[in-house]
Formats: C-alpha cells, sequence, structure tokens
C-alpha cells in the first residue's frame, strides 16, 4: 500500500476475527514498532502478546483486577471477555528508562507512536486493528499481574486480527481548523 495512502485513509477496525497476524506479518509489526521515534534510542517499552489462551489469561487478570479495584459488577463481569474481541492483543508498555535528559513523556509518546506504527503496519499488510485504552490501561493492580514496574505504563490495548467488516471510510476534516499561524 502506498505510504500516503495508508496515511490518509487508515481506519480503524473493531470488528476482528481469524487469522491474527503471526509468522512474518506479526514480525513485521512489532519491526515497526521498533522503528517508533525514540530520543536517544532508549527502547523504553515493552509489548505483551495476548493470543489464543493467552487473551483467556489476560481477560482473567483483568477481571481479577476490576473485582480488587471495587469496579461494579458489570465491568467485571465484562472485563474477563474484553480480550476475545479480536485474536491477538498486543498490551503496549511504556517501560520509563530514568534519564537526565529524556523525559517520561517523551518515553511515553515513543511508546505511543510504536502502538500507531504497529497497527498501520498491521492496516498495510490486510489486517485490521483498533487501539484501546479504558480503566485497565491506568490500573495499577493489573500493571501488578502483569509483571510491570511501578515506573511502568500501559499505553494502549492493540486488538489486531483480519476485519470481518469494513469501517466507513474516514470523514473529511479541514487542517486549517486546527492551524495556528506563528
Ligand atoms: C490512546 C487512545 C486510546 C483509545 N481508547 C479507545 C477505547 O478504549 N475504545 C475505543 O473504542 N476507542 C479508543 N480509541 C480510539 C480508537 O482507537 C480510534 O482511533 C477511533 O475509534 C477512531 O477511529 P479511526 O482511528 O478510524 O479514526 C483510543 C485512541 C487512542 C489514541
Amino acid at each position: 500500500m502506498e505510504a500516503l495512502t495508508l496515511l490518509l485513509q487508515r481506519r480503524s477496525c473493531a470488528a476482528l476475527g481469524d487469522p491474527a497476524p503471526e509468522g512474518e506479518a506479526l514480525e513485521t509489526i512489532l519491526r515497526a514498532a521498533l522503528r517508533a521515534p525514540d530520543f536517544l534510542r532508549l527502547r523504553p517499552y515493552r509489548f505483551l502478546l495476548a493470543r489464543g489462551d493467552g487473551r483467556r489469561r489476560l481477560g482473567a487478570l483483568m477481571a481479577a483486577a476490576a473485582e480488587q479495584s471495587g469496579r461494579g459488577a458489570d465491568i467485571v463481569a465484562r472485563a474477563a471477555g474484553m480480550p476475545l474481541r479480536a485474536p491477538l492483543v498486543v498490551v503496549a508498555v511504556a517501560r520509563h528508562r530514568p534519564h537526565h535528559i529524556v523525559g517520561r513523556l517523551e518515553q511515553q509518546l515513543t511508546a505511543g507512536c510504536a502502538v500507531m506504527a504497529m497497527q498501520m503496519a498491521a492496516q498495510a499488510q490486510g489486517f485490521g486493528g483498533i487501539w484501546r485504552s479504558g480503566w485497565p490501561m491506568f490500573d495499577r493492580g493489573l500493571h501488578q499481574a502483569l509483571g510491570l514496574d511501578n515506573d511502568d505504563q500501559i499505553v494502549g490495548f492493540l486488538y489486531l486480527g483480519t476485519p470481518t467488516a469494513l469501517p466507513a471510510p474516514p470523514a473529511a476534516a479541514d487542517p486549517a481548523a486546527f492551524i495556528t499561524e506563528l
């Protein structure tokens, strides 16, 4: 797919089924993540892959975390099934590397760019995906259950698979509305 077409026509897709990207396709997606802009190449990220039964394990951890942090019964009930909405869920983690020049925000932005790079690499290969957050992104109990450090921050759950329904084309937007000339 031509680069500008991908940039301008990219769409998120929430309706995802098998197959998930795997093998070389998944490797390409992960390589794209590692090409995210990265000040002083600190590589301030980590990616947890949940596929197959791994999605069930992630869902069980989410349900336990929801219960532990006192969320409502409906949220607890829904949590276990959340990772089952796609055949592959990439938990993208900003792994903070204390540094006197590169701050936390810059490092988290790198991890966020990696999420978008993965989504684009997936779409370029005919897959679809959606970047999700919600309460699990901020739940420290879930971070702990996933073995993350206190300083780590989940920056997204990237759901990937094969689109089962095509999203509508992107709405036209006028850049002028968001521009201020200095
Ligand atoms: C950091 C971040 C978190 C997001 N979290 C969610 C989410 O939890 N649920 C959701 O439906 N969309 C979420 N979105 C938005 C979707 O990923 C997507 O961008 C949106 O549905 C618009 O679709 P489009 O990307 O095709 O324009 C999030 C986006 C970002 C950047």
